[in-house]
């Protein structure tokens, strides 16, 4: 009896110690894959090529160029947040592999690991580092250079320097953008900085939430489709005019691309009963073919339905969230996800008694994007000069049935 309280109790105690450690353990939110464990080898430049910075490739190619200083790409390590983010995560090496992806953005070389995950390298280093080329994040050789030729999707002549054809361009955004692992611990298999998980290439383990779409092939990933809009226009200056794409990737820092994502209807629906209304306001994700919001867990939109008398005062209020929440400790799992799969329509609504609210005068919505979570900006210590959400959406709708308003804005 003695004895097998006592291992009863043993084994307790060993649970919680585990549960403990699992509190406090420094924590590894994703996975480090094979994509992305090390920085791409840069140390052949392609013949013919002065640099592999991208004033020396906009010396030819202008258009490119002006697009891409205008992207986030060009910030993905100068960008303030980014930074903040990572001495926050305490500067780890592995961020770097994709944020300044070429080795010679780095300070230090990759010579292997001290451990089997690959969290903690064996730097020394970098006789090559190009404190200029760092700045300049994801740049245009860390998508195009490739063992000493440049990466096209074409196969043009050029007597500029070599180019090797891509079967898939969408090949260049998966490396960082689609990455996934597997363990025991994490039932939720989060990439890091949680982008685009639900589109899957077939391969690895397939998942049945709703919404993920699972392609056969690369091409029908869309990445580039969408995210870089096609253009008739000659690459380098007096060259033939050919297809083309814009080197703009917009996403969640672009108000009118998230506009683009989502439809979203304001509409008064009958009720039966006298006096009751009822207000519905639906969105559908008609533009993405992943989530809306995507990305980071930051990104999330609000929901506001509000009931407005003469004055503007708000006599009722419904506020919802649509977001993806994730316990971190001790296990990391996604709690829940009520963000807009692909295709999918959700409906929030505001019901009210005319009789109760004589002063109702009209029903109003808002909808906001919001970039970062802000107890997380707080946690960070981050201090934003750009506004972190803005709205995408609002519209009024008169409650007064002798004058109907119907506006028919919509965009
Ligand atoms: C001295 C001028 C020059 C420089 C510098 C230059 N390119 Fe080019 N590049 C060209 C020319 C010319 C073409 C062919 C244009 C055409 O076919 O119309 C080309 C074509 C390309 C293509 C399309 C290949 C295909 O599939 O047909 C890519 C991608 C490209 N360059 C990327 C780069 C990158 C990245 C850099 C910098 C590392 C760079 N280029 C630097 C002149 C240059
Ligand atoms: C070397 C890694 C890397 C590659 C390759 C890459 N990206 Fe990115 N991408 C990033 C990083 C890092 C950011 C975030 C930068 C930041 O906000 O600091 C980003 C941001 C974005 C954004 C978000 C913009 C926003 O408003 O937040 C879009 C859209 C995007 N990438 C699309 C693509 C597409 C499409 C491709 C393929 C053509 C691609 N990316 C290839 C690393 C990469
Ligand atoms: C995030 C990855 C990424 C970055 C960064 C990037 N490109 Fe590209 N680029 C692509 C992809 C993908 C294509 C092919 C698009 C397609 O499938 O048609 C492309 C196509 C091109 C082409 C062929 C013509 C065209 O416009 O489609 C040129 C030239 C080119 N890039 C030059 C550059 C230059 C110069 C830079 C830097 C200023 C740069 N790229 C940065 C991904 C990138
Ligand atoms: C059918 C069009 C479509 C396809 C296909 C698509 N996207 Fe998007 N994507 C969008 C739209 C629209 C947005 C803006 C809404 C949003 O941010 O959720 C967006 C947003 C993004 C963002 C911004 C997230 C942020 O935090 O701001 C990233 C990153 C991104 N997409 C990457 C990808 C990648 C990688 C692929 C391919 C695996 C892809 N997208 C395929 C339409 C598309
Ligand atoms: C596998 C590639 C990869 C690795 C590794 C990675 N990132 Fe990212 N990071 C991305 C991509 C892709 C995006 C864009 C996602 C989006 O737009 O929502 C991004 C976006 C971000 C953003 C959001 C910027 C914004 O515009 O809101 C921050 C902050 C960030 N990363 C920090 C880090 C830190 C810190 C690390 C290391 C612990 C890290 N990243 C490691 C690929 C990566």
């Amino acid at each position: 009896m003695k004895r097998k309280t006592l291992i009863v109790w043993s084994i307790l105690a060993v649970l919680l110690a585990f549960l403990g450690w699992r509190f406090v353990r420094p924590m590894n939110i994703f996975l480090v894959s094979e994509a992305f464990e090390r920085p791409v080898d840069s140390s052949r430049i392609p013949a013919g090529l002065k640099g592999l910075g991208a004033e020396e490739c906009g010396e030819c190619h202008k258009e490119e160029y002006l697009e891409w200083s205008s992207s986030i790409h060009s910030q993905a390590w100068t960008d303030p947040y980014y930074q903040v983010d990572y001495l926050f995560d305490g500067a780890q090496q592995i961020c770097l592999n994709c944020h300044i992806p070429l080795d010679r953005q780095q300070e230090h070389k990759v010579l292997g690991f001290r451990d089997s995950e690959k969290w903690d390298p064996i730097l020394a280093p970098n006789p090559d580092f190009d404190p200029k080329l760092q700045n300049e994040g994801v740049t245009c050789s860390g998508c195009h250079v490739r063992n000493g030729t440049v990466l096209g999707a074409y196969g043009h002549e050029n007597e500029d320097h070599p180019v090797e054809t891509m079967e898939d361009s969408n090949v260049i955004c998966i490396q960082c953008h689609v990455v996934q692992g597997e363990r025991w611990d994490t039932f939720y298999r989060m990439p890091p900085c949680g982008t685009v998980a639900e589109i899957r290439a077939g391969y690895g383990k397939q998942s049945d939430r709703s919404g993920d779409l699972t392609v056969s092939d690369l091409g029908e990933l869309g990445c580039v489709e969408c995210h870089m809009p096609d253009v008739k226009r000659p690459l380098v200056e007096g060259g033939k005019r050919r297809f083309a794409r814009r080197h703009t990737w917009r996403g969640g820092q672009d108000p009118e691309m998230v506009k683009e994502a989502l439809k979203i209807a304001l509409e008064e629906h009958a009720l039966p009963k006298n006096g009751k209304r009822r207000f519905v306001l639906t969105l559908t994700n008609s533009g993405a073919d992943h989530y809306v919001p995507t990305g980071t867990p930051d990104r999330h939109l609000t929901v506001e339905l509000r009931l407005l008398d003469g004055r503007g005062e708000v006599l009722e209020q419904e506020r919802h969230t649509l977001k993806r929440t994730i316990m971190w400790r001790p296990f990391i799992i996604d709690l829940w996800d009520n963000r807009l799969a692909r295709k999918e329509s959700r409906s929030y609504a505001l019901e009210f008694d005319s009789n109760r609210e004589p002063d109702a005068v009209a029903v109003e919505a808002v909808v906001r994007y919001h970039l970062l979570d802000e107890a997380r900006r707080k946690r960070i210590g981050y201090q934003n000069e750009e506004p972190i959400s803005y709205e995408v959406f609002r519209r009024r709708l008169s409650v007064r049935p002798t004058f109907v308003m119907e506006d028919k804005e919509t965009w």
